[in-house]
């Protein structure tokens, strides 16, 4: 199984994509999570990370605190779409398991360097991974790749009229991360704009019966009536099976100015575009919404 870290916000999708990728303990393992401020304070998310986990019964994997702000902000903006918990009202109860010491920005090096080559998959703002980066310069030879959710390349955005929220909360982070020559694939609202909550999804995985279906069903309806796009499981659905999306390569850079394209995504595909440069970003760009359906019901069907 490909082993990855996880580094997130938890947000009620946040959340679903965490039950999506730990019913595929198959195909791909979980080894830890870290994570950031975004959708909500860090501490909200550091509780969802730890009541997810407890539900399906893996205490065993580590939560690290990372950071409780991005770059160059004083405070976050946060999101309005998970509720005031970030998990939609969900009725889990508050978490028992302990927080794994160190921050997630040494942590992130120190287990890139244990594992040799780490895929790290992100779906917060990237404020952790820029820090780690930032300290230890050599980290992109320990990653193997980023598989991240973020930005809005070809489309617009949904937090401002040309950006995502991941991006626009800290751009910096976002920039830092695209300039560190480490392969990225990006699932921006391209893509998770057809992901979508359906209908028949919620049936199917209503029909399940399940206390972990149960409470996807809760995320899916409470998150869904307010953003039916399913980002962050997006990016985990792509580690599961990329031949359900269709991508371009790309040169991506961020831009950075306070303002209203802060956080933007400048993608530049064709020749003149990239003039002389190589892409280092591949941006994802559709996805069979009925095949992204079936493989996330599917991996639910697979907890006891
Ligand atoms: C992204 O922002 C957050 O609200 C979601 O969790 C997702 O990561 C979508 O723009
Ligand atoms: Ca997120």
């Amino acid at each position: 199984a490909l082993r990855f870290l996880y580094d997130c916000d938890p947000g009620a999708d946040d959340a679903l994509a965490m039950l999506l990728a730990l019913g595929r303990r198959d195909a791909i393992e979980m080894i830890g999570v870290t994570c950031v401020a975004g959708n909500v304070g860090l501490a909200p998310c550091l509780n969802n990370a730890r009541r997810i986990l407890e539900l399906v019964g893996r205490q065993d994997i580590p939560v690290y605190a990372g950071a409780a702000r991005p770059i160059m902000a004083s405070r976050g903006r946060v999101s309005i779409m998970h509720g005031s918990d970030g998990l939609a009202g969900s009725t889990l109860p508050p978490p028992v398991m302990e927080l794994a010491g160190g921050h997630a920005a040494n942590e992130i090096s120190r287990i890139a360097r244990a594992e040799g080559k780490l895929h790290i998959c992100a779906t917060g703002p990237l404020t952790n991974l820029a820090l780690a980066l930032i300290l230890d310069p050599e980290l992109p030879n320990f990653i193997e790749a980023i598989t991240l959710m973020g930005g809005a390349a070809f489309c617009p955005g949904n937090t401002t009229p040309l950006g995502e929220f991941n991006f626009v909360v800290d751009p910096h982070a976002a920039a830092i991360v695209f300039e560190a020559d480490i392969p990225i694939t990006m699932l921006g609202l391209d893509v998770t704009r057809q992901a979508l909550v359906s209908a028949e999804m919620i049936r199917r995985v209503q029909e399940i019966g399940t206390p972990i279906a149960d409470e996807v069903a809760h995320l899916l309806i409470n998150y869904g009536s307010k953003d039916p796009c399913l980002h962050d499981p997006s990016a985990i659905a792509w580690m599961l099976d990329r031949s359900i999306f269709t991508s371009v390569e790309a040169h991506v850079s961020i831009l950075t100015e306070a303002g209203p394209a802060a956080g933007q995504v400048l993608a530049a595909v064709s020749e003149r575009h990239l003039a002389g440069r190589q892409p280092n970003c591949t941006v994802v760009t559709g996805v069979d919404a009925q095949a992204f359906e079936d493989l996330f019901v599917e991996a639910l069907h697979r907890y006891p």
